[in-house]
């Protein structure tokens, strides 16, 4: 959705705030509370998984707003009412009612987006679309493809940060990583935009109204089983990821994009640096592979 042009009272921060901002810092939450989960089922012995229902993008905003919100509500429900033996797990329990609050929250703020822009006669705005010649034109085709690449190097950091939580130094870098691919997709969805696209829903398909839908809108494949294998495929993929910056370098886009893309292209190349490094001290001290 545009950049500040729809604004709500926010009913917990007590001021006019963009919607689209808050939507974002909604998703940062989300991302959270999949890595706390994720963290307690590898306590518990389980593989964690980024397995989903269906994602679903309706060409109007509004329509979005209201299906965030049904999620919320959803979700609200599953944790208060999960039934945890009392005593037994006091700091899971703890944190499943502290994430129900975070889902309240959300909500309230979807409640209110939703209300200012029907009050504001916007139901109708439309999200921005997919551009006509995104399979055909090189272009967008390798930034789709840059995308593809942050969002999947996203949630693999993501996962080898679950699987690694013990080794706090191992997986607090993990998680800076992935949070530099994640702000990079979102810097990216800006650029699409500029370009008169959209940032694409992987695997989607879309009906004749133009709802898309996906059964699998993150990636599915996380090679690595251990510390060692996992280290030794985010070397190759960064290396590609820079190889992909580098060509769309040579695109011709307009400056302000191609200042914006050698932001990415340097810290890719410090992520290449440093995972050569975390690769070649594990092998180094010789930490178990598990
Ligand atoms: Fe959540
Ligand atoms: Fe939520």
């Amino acid at each position: 959705m545009p950049k500040g042009k729809y604004f709500y009272d926010d009913p917990v921060l007590r001021q006019r705030t963009d919607a689209r901002a808050q939507t974002i810092q909604i998703g940062i939450d989300e991302m959270y509370h999949a890595l706390q989960l994720g963290i307690v089922l590898i306590q518990m012995g389980a593989e964690p998984s980024f397995g989903t229902d269906e994602v679903v993008r309706s060409p109007q905003i509004i329509d979005n707003l209201r299906r965030d919100k049904l999620t919320e509500e959803m979700v609200t429900d599953l944790y208060q009412s999960a039934e945890i033996e009392p005593g037994a797990f006091p700091k899971v329990e703890n944190m499943v009612w502290n994430i129900s609050y975070d889902e309240v929250r959300h909500i309230d703020q979807f409640a209110a987006m939703i209300a200012a822009i029907e009050s504001a006669g916007e139901a109708g705005a439309v999200c921005f679309r997919p551009h006509p010649d995104r399979e055909r034109r090189e272009d967008l085709k390798l930034i789709h493809e840059v995308c593809r690449t942050e969002n999947e190097l996203t949630h693999r950091y993501l996962r080898y940060v679950m699987m690694f939580s013990e080794h706090q130094d191992l997986s607090q870098r993990l998680f800076k990583n992935s949070v530099n691919h994640m702000r990079h997709w979102d810097k990216l969805s800006g650029i699409l935009v500029k370009m008169g696209d959209v940032v694409a829903i992987e695997n989607a398909s879309a009906d004749a109204a133009g709802v898309e839908r996906s059964p699998r809108p993150m990636p599915v494949d996380y090679p690595g089983t251990g510390r060692l294998t996992a280290l030794e495929t985010l070397l190759p993929s960064e290396q590609g990821l820079v190889a992909k910056y580098e060509a769309a370098l040579g695109l011709g886009l307009a400056e302000e994009i191609q200042a914006q893309i050698k932001l990415h292209l340097a810290l890719t190349r410090e992520h290449v640096f440093t995972q050569d490094k975390l690769l070649e001290n594990a092998r180094r001290i010789g930490v178990p592979d598990a």
